[in-house]
């Protein structure tokens, strides 16, 4: 179960979120709890989730370990600060930072390398749904920004399935067609992985989850955990959805 804060709470914010969250989801074993904020906040959340059950993601990484990248994070300036995850691929990076299927391998790639686990986000746009290419866009981005992982590489990543026009509009995909998607991508990792990585693989929903649709997104074989965005800001609603 995690939570995707994008570019929401500062570092008070994000450690007075905490002392209200972390004791909330003490008992939740069933579970792994993942929350991702921004770059300022994660030595914060580290330091505030350190001996809980909650671990900390980052939004976002660069591929390179080092270098002359104004802007860029690498993983060992995560991990050194006590980040265990991290999203590659979140559809508002690929719509307004040109993230792409080739440049989220690599960073997937860069991820497992320096020892962060991935959560690999992939999702149709609206029109796309509309026109009938959803497969066909979910099909591309597994085979393009997934598909070249190694079958060790890919034991290692979590993916989420986000359908862009469900994201912050209130708009949830219901539980079928959210489980038509999983589906589709499990059926993508029998072919290329074989039948055991398929069963294993973790599928995450994304887009508009809230405490009160969880428990039917959930009742869905298919759908493993969920990726949520708004409604992780808010530590008592994030930990009626840990615990739904
Ligand atoms: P919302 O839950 O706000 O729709 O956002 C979903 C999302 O993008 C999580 O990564």
């Amino acid at each position: 179960m995690a939570g995707n804060w994008k570019m929401y709470k500062t570092a008070p914010e994000t450690r007075a979120f905490f002392e209200k969250f972390a004791p909330l989801v003490e008992r939740s074993e069933h579970c792994e709890v993942v929350i991702c904020p921004t770059y300022p906040s994660l030595e914060v959340a580290a330091e505030a989730t350190e001996g809980t059950r909650v671990e900390i993601g980052a939004q976002n990484m660069y591929w390179a370990k080092e270098g002359a990248f104004t802007g860029e994070v690498s993983g060992p300036m995560l991990t050194a600060v006590g980040v265990k995850w991290v999203l590659v691929g979140h559809s508002e990076r690929r719509q307004y930072f040109g993230e792409t299927n080739e440049t989220v391998l690599q960073r997937t790639l860069a991820a497992l390398e320096y020892g962060l686990k991935p959560i690999v986000c992939v999702g149709e746009r609206l029109e796309e749904r509309e026109s009938g290419n959803t497969e066909a866009v979910l099909v591309a981005q597994f085979r393009e920004g997934i598909a070249r992982l190694g079958s060790e590489q890919f034991a290692k990543i979590v993916i989420a399935y986000e359908p862009v026009w469900a994201i912050g509009t209130g708009r949830t995909a219901t539980p079928e067609i959210a489980a038509d998607a999983h589906r589709a991508l499990r059926a993508q990792v029998l072919a290329d992985y074989g039948k055991e990585a398929a069963a294993a693989v973790r599928i995450l929903y994304g887009g508009s989850v809230k405490p009160d649709n969880v428990k039917t997104l959930m009742a869905q074989p298919e759908i493993d955990g969920v990726l949520v965005g708004g409604a992780s800001l808010d530590p008592i609603g994030f930990a009626s959805i840990v615990n739904f």
